[in-house]
């Protein structure tokens, strides 16, 4: 390659360089992403003819030159790179191809805003962005590279800005948001799959030759594969190693791909999911994809998970709540299901609060027809024979207590028994002249639909009016399927599921509008919608709809690595637990729920007088740790794997002069060996008491050889350690 030819575009953050470099044909290559470094990495790019590679047109003789090997910055169909693209499209005959060439850049000061999507925000902190302008000669389409920087954090973020300036219609196939391609190393992919009340199990993928894959093709994010991957080097752990982080911004379909050529050189590509998706652009429309954040460290996973943890709390999530302190709560749901007064739900409400909790949350079945989950949904009319009640005077009795008020909706949603599916048979996803496909007996509304989002949020603002409401669960029990739109122009296209996840952000952003104090916790059946697009809008989101803590352990384990547990909202429930049948000692519940919003989820009634007593005491603590959970650095220390013996994890404030570290044991033992728990994050110089012990331990010994937790005595029994630095 003759490097004196290639021009240079170079992103610095705190410690990362992200380099690009333009040939003098235009094509844009990705040259270095890792430490930082002031070098020109050109050097790194070689020329030889690689048989059956596609050369360029203007290289004429010379073979030396094939966007097939090549590493793209950008990697597009339509120049000779048979790998995976990221970006696609035909034009209005049908025909793909896209040769996507260099014309300028520019630099500025400040975050760029993506228009109705999520996007980080910078905040009082440094910020740029950067522009490269791409051109597709043949059909005038468009595409700006968009990154965003957020150098202290080592942050960069990225979305394309298309805009078709030819004659004709085009259609976009493909239009991730970032991709990367590394010409050296050997990586695996880490990622979180799973399933409804088991998501985000943490897999460790080695890559090999070809392409894997994960992704949702179900409307929203899912709870089968979660929208935040690692790419890490083979050799990378907790503690050391490259690895490179990947969170898209996005609610619905997504797809990661991770493919390694024949050259041995690793590409992956991320975002909008490509199948189900042409969005057809006519001459001067313009389409904005979802946000990707990447961070790159070479300090490990930990290290990894703190700039995401940083990056989600101070420069994703909005609003009032962002920070914290968020109100205890009780959710009536596992203590009552759907057979409630409104009387039984205020002596549920007045034990809590005799307690310490601060807010009342009333979840499914206050509406309409709904006493099973057969039934009832879209109708947003206040039951009030089965309250015995208005909302207005449910949530004047709750507030008369001094508690905050909480409501449970699930606005995309319809049962066909409704009033609303009735008047409206068009406004769900149907595919006229073939039966449905129903999912937890109910159908998902077309919102895609301007009008109907508008109708379901006239209908719900007015309860949440009514109730004086403080707080909303916002729920979503189906994926979707039958993608029908009876909008005229575009019934079948590729455009409805985007549409969709557009009209979901443009409903909830109304709310945050209308109620600005208002704190909203996302949900889907617990974490099938868990991704950092929705905690722009909803600072927390429940987490699993399984509450046994043996198995929180693994999912809060998983959410860790791409969110800070200030997002995961976690609550203490009876035994045996619901969903496994499990019983576990009620301070386990508690400590694996305070890794998270803290709730409790069962009628504190029912509970004895040593319970009650607990309760009060874990209120007293979750509100004194509260800051250090949000805002400490958390740190895996031993994972929830059940053939061990101990989990840990801990949270340490920055400066290292306080940390908490809870050990849960996993498996009893007679007689058994001592599991030493190596803390992280302490000042090596500085000494610490440990739970106001007298004697004071040194910071490095506590990090190099460990705490012993006692006798493995006692299932699931939970050790608390509270560590201050001496003066
Ligand atoms: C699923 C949620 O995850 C549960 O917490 C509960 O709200 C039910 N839906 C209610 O139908």
């Amino acid at each position: 390659m003759d490097m004196k030819k290639i021009e240079l575009i170079t992103l610095q953050t705190a410690h990362t360089t992200y380099q690009m470099g333009v040939t003098p044909e235009g094509f844009l290559l990705q040259l270095y992403y890792g430490p930082k470094t002031d070098d020109a990495m050109d050097y790194l790019l070689t020329r030889y003819d690689r048989g059956f590679e596609a050369c360029p047109d203007e290289m004429g003789t010379d073979r030396t030159f094939s966007m097939g090997v090549q590493p793209a910055a950008f990697p597009v169909y339509g120049n000779g790179d048979y790998r995976t693209p990221a970006f696609s499209m035909k034009d209005e005959n049908g025909v793909y191809g896209c040769d996507l060439r260099y014309v300028s850049h520019e630099v500025r000061e400040g975050k760029y805003e993506i228009p109705g999507l999520p996007a980080a925000y910078a905040g009082e902190s440094k910020a740029q962005t950067v522009d490269i302008l791409l051109r597709d000669a043949l059909t005038g389409t468009e595409v700006t590279l968009r990154y965003g920087l957020l150098p202290e954090l080592d942050v960069i973020t990225r979305s394309l800005h298309v805009e078709n300036k030819g004659q004709g219609d085009v259609y976009l196939e493909r239009a991730a948001s970032a991709s990367l391609d590394l010409v050296s190393g050997e990586y695996d992919l880490i990622h979180f799959y799973g399933h409804h009340g088991m998501e985000r199990i943490t897999e460790r993928t080695a890559l090999h030759h070809g392409v894997f894959a994960i992704g949702s093709k179900r409307g929203t994010s899912s709870h089968q594969h979660n929208p935040f991957v690692v790419l890490a080097d083979r050799a990378a752990d907790e503690d050391k190693g490259s690895c490179y982080g990947f969170s898209f911004l996005y609610s619905g379909n997504f797809s990661c791909e991770a493919e390694v050529d024949s050259m041995n050189q690793t590409r992956i590509v991320m975002g909008l999911q490509p199948e189900m998706f042409s969005w057809r652009l006519a001459p001067g429309e313009c389409f904005d994809t979802p946000e990707m954040m990447m961070a790159y460290t070479d300090q490990g996973f930990a290290a990894l998970s703190h700039i995401f943890h940083k990056a989600i709390r101070h420069h994703v999530v909005r609003g009032p709540h962002r920070i914290g302190p968020r109100p205890v709560l009780i959710n009536n749901w596992e203590a009552t299901y759907f057979d409630f007064t409104g009387e039984k739900l205020i002596d549920i409400a007045r034990e809590a609060k005799s307690l310490g909790v601060e807010m009342m949350v009333l979840d499914d079945g206050w509406f309409g027809h709904r006493d099973s989950d057969f039934e009832g949904l879209g109708d947003w009319w206040v039951n009030e024979e089965k309250l015995g009640m208005s909302m207005a005077q449910l949530g004047e009795k709750i507030h008369a207590l001094g508690m905050k008020f909480g409501l449970w909706i699930e606005p995309e949603m319809v049962n066909e028994d409704t009033d609303l599916y009735k008047n409206h048979p068009d406004w769900v996803y149907q595919i006229p002249g073939r039966a449905p496909v129903r999912s937890r007996s109910q159908l998902c509304l077309d919102f895609s639909r301007t009008e109907v989002v508008d109708y379901i949020f006239e209908q719900i603002a007015a309860v949440v009016k009514a109730g004086k409401v403080d707080y909303i669960k916002m729920d979503l029990n189906r994926n979707i399927y039958d993608v029908y739109t009876h909008i005229a122009g575009w019934q079948n296209s590729g455009m409805i599921l985007h549409r969709y996840v557009l009209g979901v952000y443009r409903f909830i952003q109304r709310l945050l509008d209308t109620f600005p104090q208002i704190l909203i916790e996302g949900c889907s059946g617990g974490g099938g919608r868990f991704d950092a697009g929705m905690l722009y809008y909803t600072p927390q989101i429940w987490c699993r709809d399984c509450s046994d803590p043996v198995e929180r352990l693994q999912i809060q384990y998983g959410t860790s690595f791409g969110y800070p547990v200030s997002s995961v909202g976690a609550h203490v429930s009876t035994v045996p637990n619901h969903q496994t049948g499990r019983i576990t000692p009620f301070e386990t519940r508690a400590a694996v729920a305070m890794a998270g919003s803290f709730g409790y989820e069962l009628d504190l009634n029912l509970i004895t007088e040593e319970e009650k007593a607990a309760v009060k005491q874990q209120i007293i603590d979750y509100k004194r740790y509260q800051p250090l959970i949000y805002e400490g650095l958390y740190y895996r220390l031993l994972p929830p794997d059940l053939r061990r013996d101990v989990t840990a994890w801990s949270f340490v404030k920055e400066d290292g002069s306080e940390a908490l570290m809870w050990a849960v044991v996993l498996n009893p033992h007679c007689n058994s060996a001592v599991t030493y728990v190596r803390f992280k994050g302490l000042d090596p110089d500085r000494r610490y008491r440990i739970n106001d012990s007298e004697r004071t331990y040194s910071g490095q010994a506590l990090m190099k050889a460990g705490w012993p937790i006692p006798a493995l005595t006692g299932e699931y029994r939970t050790w608390l350690y509270h560590l201050t630095v001496c003066e």
